[in-house]
């Protein structure tokens, strides 16, 4: 009779056979042609380990078809999140909800992404050091584990994407490409003088995303003073567009960062403990 069945992909028991003997070639062709890299690097394992506990067939099909597809959303996973460009990998795991401002059921309620999926936007603004950057990377991160496809652009970004664009008239098409994302982001607007390129390209974007897709964006100003750092037609077409169906976090207090530092957390102790 059959195992019981296994409700986890892996590891395959091995029952002691130390290396189980490999494919024949023509199967291992096969599943090479058909690509299925996943079946082809557990089969032996699973094959040996069926024959010697005498699986049902079924079993053997739904040993290697569990690993190929565990297999197939993990490289699709790390595909999106390379794909994604994050700053530095951080995620909620080692976020401190109450070290931000930002009200607890906000943090929650922006968590569960159905803002996304409302293709809604969101703007993080505050001073420097208050966590925006690191709430937009863990709710991007966040988005990416739940299989939606993130692109995280500082505004400098998106003036190099127009320039590169501009010359052969292909601003439109990029910007298309970009919005294959369901989520993108825009990190710091306001720090640095704006370029004429990177405003046109903010505008560009947000009014392409218009009610399409969600919008991410952290500033240090709220938008609503945005004509400060660009052409004032071109921040207001902007803003307007941004803020029609966007949430607000508004981010205050002192500098994580600097309190970090004054605690003396910002580094690992040279030469010995603290
Ligand atoms: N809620 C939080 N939990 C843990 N660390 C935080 C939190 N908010 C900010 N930090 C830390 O403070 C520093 C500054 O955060 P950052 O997101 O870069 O701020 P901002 O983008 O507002 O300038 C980072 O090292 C970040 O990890
Ligand atoms: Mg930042």
């Amino acid at each position: 009779m059959s195992a019981t069945p296994r409700t986890k992909a892996a590891p395959v028991p091995t029952l002691g056979i130390p290396t189980p003997p490999p494919l024949p070639e023509d199967v291992e062709a096969l599943l090479r042609r058909l690509r299925l890299p996943h079946v082809r690097r557990h089969a032996p394992e699973v094959v040996a380990t069926a024959k010697a506990q005498r699986w049902e067939p079924v079993e053997v099909l739904r040993a290697l078809f569990t690993e190929e597809s565990a297999g197939r959303e993990r490289s699709a996973l790390a595909t999106r999140r390379a794909t994604a460009g994050f700053p530095t990998g951080k995620t909620f795991q080692a976020w401190s909800p109450e070290a931000s401002s930002i009200p607890a059921p906000t943090q929650q309620a922006l968590r569960t992404l159905e803002w996304v999926h409302r293709r809604e936007n969101l703007v993080v603004c505050g001073p420097s050091g208050t966590g925006k950057t690191f709430l937009l990377e863990a709710l991007g991160q966040h988005a990416v584990e739940q299989g939606l496809r993130v692109a995280w652009f500082t505004l400098e970004d998106l003036g190099v994407l127009l320039r590169r664009h501009r010359a052969d008239d292909t601003v439109t098409k990029a910007i298309a490409r970009v919005l294959r994302a369901d989520l993108v982001v825009v990190d710091d607007i306001g720090l640095l003088p704006v370029s004429q390129d990177a405003a046109e390209g903010l505008y560009r974007l947000v009014d392409a995303a218009y009610e399409k897709r969600s919008v991410a964006i952290s500033s240090n100003l709220h938008p609503a003073a945005f004509d400060e750092l660009m052409p004032k037609t071109l921040a207001t077409a902007t803003v307007d567009r941004l803020l029609h169906h966007a949430h607000i976090a508004q981010t205050s207090g002192k500098s994580v960062r600097l309190s970090q530092a004054l605690a003396g957390d910002g580094v690992t102790p040279l030469g010995g403990t603290r």
